[in-house]
């Protein structure tokens, strides 16, 4: 079984959706643990409910004992390596991650994205593609699953969706599309991966 470790900062939907694939016996792999940056994650609870051991890693004291963003980033490389992960999952982990975390775990790090390649990188990638929907120049978007490399929201790419913008579309209406898109996107790329390792 694969040893699966999954990031998150926030609300934890992509997590569900990987954890109930999981359970469904979709995924032949183990969520191992899941790590926040925030405390008050609600895809922590998530994981307690599925019974996965959660970690959380705030930055705060880490700023507040003068230490640096590579000093964090090598300390969750270190945390997530303690779980010997044969895969790590960004799933809304909204820190940009320099090569303290990338190096030790190159090649194992799948990054989940609401947007097409090249387009939208950040933390609002969804927002972005609808401003831009506005200003008429774009009537698609999409998301994206891409292994990790130093750049933002960049990197070979896993598996991409696209996703179509209506001309009633609202922000959220957008919004529902793509995270309805991502969690089915997020587990076959996850699927696609643990499948062609075992090969
Ligand atoms: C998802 O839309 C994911 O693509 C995005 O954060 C959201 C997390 O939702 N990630 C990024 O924007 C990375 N640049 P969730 O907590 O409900 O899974």
């Amino acid at each position: 079984m694969a040893r699966i470790v999954v990031l998150i900062s926030g609300s934890g939907t992509n997590l569900q959706a990987i954890l109930d694939a999981v359970a469904s016996g979709r995924l032949s792999g183990e969520v191992v643990a899941v790590i926040s940056n925030r405390g008050k994650a609600y895809g922590l609870e998530r994981a307690k409910k599925a019974g996965v051991p959660t970690e959380v890693l705030g930055f705060l004291p880490f700023k507040r004992a003068g230490r640096s963003r590579e000093d964090y980033d090598a300390a969750l490389a270190e945390l997530v390596q303690s779980y010997e992960p044969d895969l790590v999952v960004l799933a809304g982990f909204m820190r940009i991650l320099t090569p303290a975390f990338i190096d030790p775990l190159q090649g194992r790090i799948l990054n989940l994205h609401p947007a097409l390649p090249g387009q939208f990188p950040g933390a609002d990638g969804i927002g972005d593609a609808f401003k831009a929907f506005q200003r008429g120049e774009v009537d698609h978007t999409g998301v994206m699953v891409h292994w990790v490399i130093p750049e933002v929201d960049a990197g070979p790419v896993v598996a991409t969706a696209v996703v179509p913008i209506e001309e009633n579309d609202t922000l959220e209406t957008l919004e529902e599309r793509i995270h309805r898109t991502e969690h089915e996107l997020l587990v076959s790329a996850i699927d696609q991966v643990l499948r062609s390792s075992n090969d």
